[in-house]
């Protein structure tokens, strides 16, 4: 057993956080607008439910919540195992056209590496996690790393029990990060390769050895109910081989897309689409991530099929201009009043 699993296991007895309450009034309650977003303070014995009046009821009796001031229907809800366990429910939103939205996975690892910088306590991704949620994140997205240079086992510890959408834990096939994974067991881990050397994850994973080591992360991850996704990429080699190895989503490698100009930029996309088609057919969920901005995400987004795409640096660098002039309006503030 990890030494998280154990605080995970601890009761907590809780400080305030703020968190958003996606549900906040009495989850049975049919005749009122269940899905308003909005902050509220709760104490960690709140946010295990441990008083939360959802806690009496069972998971299931969240299945299926009307939300009346989303178009005056009622959504399906789907309740991953870490969320059910938590008595807690997130919608599937369909677009008008019967096509499911593209959701929006915020990666904060670049939150925790300013942290890191001073080893200090700030800021905290956990913050981040919340406001990136009241922003209307999907889910949040945490890269474990074995060297931990940014996101520490604090952070998915605390994130595991606080976030109100889902989690997309990143993670390399080593055992003990594995472990902590299946402890945690967030809704979704995402298997990608790790270099000490690198700078960020560089390339998709290499299926062909089909490695014991790999084989054993996704059996591990998959016997815990958690949904793993392969990070590959765009070729159609991996992805029948992603098919092969039993996971139910990848996640195709944007970074050459994202680098490239021009044609080469054009190719890149085409080599996507291809590989994403093919993902369809297989019945593979489509998800996309790495070096997406805002300028080179909407083709992206617009690939057929296309679930769910994962983006933390442009996020997190345009995080810290839009919140510039605030911060030292607040600090020059600080300086000048009595
Ligand atoms: N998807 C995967 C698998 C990643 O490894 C990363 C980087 O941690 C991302 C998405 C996000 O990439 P970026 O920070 O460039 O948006």
């Amino acid at each position: 057993m990890s030494s998280l699993k154990r605080d995970l296991d601890r009761p907590i007895q809780g400080s305030p956080v703020i968190l958003v309450a996606s549900n906040p009034s009495n989850p049975g309650e049919t005749d009122r607008p269940s899905h308003q977003v909005r902050p509220s303070f709760h104490g960690h014995r709140s946010l295990r439910c441990v008083e939360h009046p959802r806690r009496r009821l069972a998971p299931q009796a969240f299945a299926s919540i009307p939300c009346p001031h989303l178009r005056g229907e009622s959504f399906p809800l789907l309740l991953g195992p870490a969320l059910a366990k938590l008595g807690v429910c997130f919608p599937i939103r369909p677009l008008a056209n019967g096509m499911s939205m593209v959701e929006l996975g915020v990666n904060i690892d670049h939150v925790a590496t300013v942290r890191q910088a001073r080893r200090t306590v700030e800021p905290d991704p956990v913050a981040a996690a919340v406001l990136a949620e009241l922003g209307g994140a999907d889910g949040i997205t945490i890269h474990l790393r074995e060297d931990r240079r940014h996101i520490q086992d604090r952070d998915v510890l605390i994130l595991a029990q606080t976030l109100r959408t889902k989690m997309n834990f990143e993670l390399s096939c080593a055992a003990q990060i594995v472990q902590i994974a299946c402890d945690v067991m967030p809704q979704q881990a995402t298997l990608v390769p790790e270099k000490r050397q690198e700078v960020t994850t560089e390339g998709g994973l290499d299926l062909r050895p089909k490695s014991q080591e790999l084989l054993n992360a996704i059996a591990a991850l998959k016997n815990s109910g958690i949904l793993v996704s392969l990070f590959i990429d765009p070729d159609d080699q991996q992805v029948h081989l992603a098919k092969e190895l039993g996971v139910e989503a990848i996640e195709l490698h944007t970074g050459q897309y994202a680098e490239a100009r021009g044609q080469e930029q054009l190719s890149q996309l085409q080599r996507l689409q291809q590989a994403a088609q093919l993902a369809n057919d297989l019945g593979l969920k489509l998800h996309a991530g790495h070096g997406l901005t805002y300028q080179n995400v909407r083709p992206i987004a617009a690939i057929a099929g296309m679930r769910e795409l994962n983006i933390g640096h442009s996020i997190v660098s345009r995080a810290v201009l839009v919140g510039m002039k605030e911060a030292v309006r607040e600090m020059k503030l600080l300086l000048n009043t009595p």
